[in-house]
């Protein structure tokens, strides 16, 4: 006999999904489970549609991501032509992906999670929000928004308004950043500098007075994976696949995506529509893996540009070595959004950037396609078959936010067990149940392949079965 306390849906994350939270008879907390409860099947109805299509298609299914999507797509293309695509449309390509992870982290950092630690976790849910985050530091609040818009503008001043209409293809890119963009971006880099290490200090300064969430939010053992370039390299778009685990032991590396089924198996479990994967040498569930900013950075020996590096070591000092505490996707967040600049000042000063020879013009060479990409939220991998008209015959996407699956429901349950206990629950701590999701800022829009808003349900359940208490909230 169980008394269960339902969260759904869970706010100020991207898509839809609800946390049960299962008590017992004692008032204790057994257990926690994080579900995805929307589903609609996107990889089937892919099939039939030329290839050069999937990068818009993809696109569209998630309106977080699209830019992850398109790259990942057009990389997968590059696979069925069979072609190295020329050196400029690479350099171009990483630019959009920096301008995505800057965009994407800033939102999560100062939009979505800052007002838990800056307003406070049981402070009044209705101003607990980017709002209220406006009234009470406007300065912060205007800084963050305008970060946001500079990721978003780098990646608007290259694939134009129409980001749908797939401006990486299969060989390239269809055409290079205009020198106004080069301007537009070398005038707003200081500015969006200043930023990010406003916010790492303000971060480091918070975390003195966030010892219990650093060690409660998801605080356990795990693999990381992610792409690693030379000499482990950090990387948001080449690069191979490495597993390190929570000593800093490199388990696998120089993996190619061509293999990941070799690698990476895909549980399921009847609560949830979001699968479960896993490292397969080691099964389910003991191969739990974390994949995206946290991932990255624990998994490369350095980022490569002065700034991030510095960072980088004050980080791992900080968290012990390999960060094992999901609360630090947060500062991963901010040290990658710093390594996007450094890069992004590199990259605008290359005169491949404004090249016109972007794009490898070939036919259908191989039937079979796959490519990856580190979306700002983790790795992501496309799988096309085609046919002999480069129609699609089967598809398969492994995203993001599936892989910390298995690691987000351990993230709810070690919180849970550690704030919640009897009948009298708080918003207050419901909302450091979430926050534990918050963190690895999940896109379930992509990961079931449905749009859709997150408010809040909670359901407390009886012994009996009966529901004790209930919130709703939007
Ligand atoms: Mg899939
Ligand atoms: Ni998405």
């Amino acid at each position: 006999m169980t008394k269960k306390i339902v969260i759904d849906p869970v706010t100020r994350i991207e898509g839809h999904a609800k946390i049960s939270i299962y008590l017992n008879d004692a008032g204790e907390v057994d257990d926690a489970r994080f579900h995805v409860v929307e589903y609609r099947g996107f990889e089937k109805f892919c099939e039939g549609r030329p290839f050069t299509e999937m990068a818009g298609i993809t696109a569209r299914i998630c309106g977080i991501c699209p830019v992850s999507h398109l790259l990942a797509a057009a990389k997968t293309g590059d696979k069925i032509l069979a072609v190295k695509i020329p050196p400029a449309a690479e350099k171009l390509r990483r630019l959009m992906n920096l301008g995505q992870i800057t965009q994407s982290h800033a939102l999560s950092f100062f939009h979505l999670s800052s007002p838990d630690w800056l307003l406070g976790w049981d402070s009044d849910p209705a101003k607990r929000n980017v709002f209220g985050l406006i009234a009470a530091d406007p300065d912060l609040a205007r800084a963050g928004i305008r970060l946001r818009q500079f990721g978003q503008t780098v990646i608007e001043l290259l694939g134009a308004k129409k980001i749908h209409a797939a401006w990486a293809v299969p060989g390239g890119v269809r055409s290079p950043l205009s020198p106004g963009g080069v301007a537009w971006i070398r005038d707003r880099l200081p500015e969006s500098r200043a930023t990010v290490k406003m916010a790492l200090d303000l971060f480091k300064n918070l975390m003195e007075s966030l010892t219990t969430e650093i060690e409660q939010f998801g605080h356990f053992p795990s693999l990381f994976m992610g792409l690693v370039g030379k000499n482990g390299l950090w990387e948001h778009y080449g690069g191979q696949i490495r597993f390190s685990d929570s000593e800093g032991n490199i388990l696998a590396d120089g993996l190619s995506e061509d293999d990941y089924q070799d690698y990476l198996g895909e549980a399921v479990e009847k609560w949830s529509y979001l699968k479960f994967p896993y490292y397969k040498p080691l099964g389910y569930p003991d191969g739990i893996y974390r994949v995206g900013p946290l991932a990255r950075v624990n998994i490369c020996s350095h980022f490569g540009t002065p700034e991030a590096d510095k960072e980088l070591q004050e980080f791992r000092q900080r968290a012990g070595g390999v960060a094992t505490s999901s609360f630090f996707y947060h500062y991963a967040r901010l040290l990658e959004i710093l390594a996007a600049l450094e890069r992004i000042e590199q990259l605008i000063d290359d005169p491949d950037i404004t090249s016109q020879r972007v794009r490898a013009n070939a036919g259908i060479n191989q039937l079979e396609g796959i490519g990856v990409s580190e979306a700002p939220r983790g790795t992501l991998f496309h799988h096309y078959k085609v046919d002999e008209n480069g129609l699609i015959q089967k598809v398969n996407l492994i995203i993001a936010t599936g892989q910390n699956n298995l690691a987000m429901n351990k993230t709810v349950a070690q919180i849970a067990k550690h704030y919640i206990q009897g009948t009298e629950v708080t918003e207050g701590m419901l909302n450091r149940v979430e926050a534990g999701i918050r963190a690895f800022d999940p896109c379930l829009s992509c990961s079931t392949h449905a749009a859709g808003q997150m408010p809040l349900h909670v359901q407390l359940w009886g012994a009996d079965g009966s529901i004790l208490n209930e919130v709703y909230r939007n």
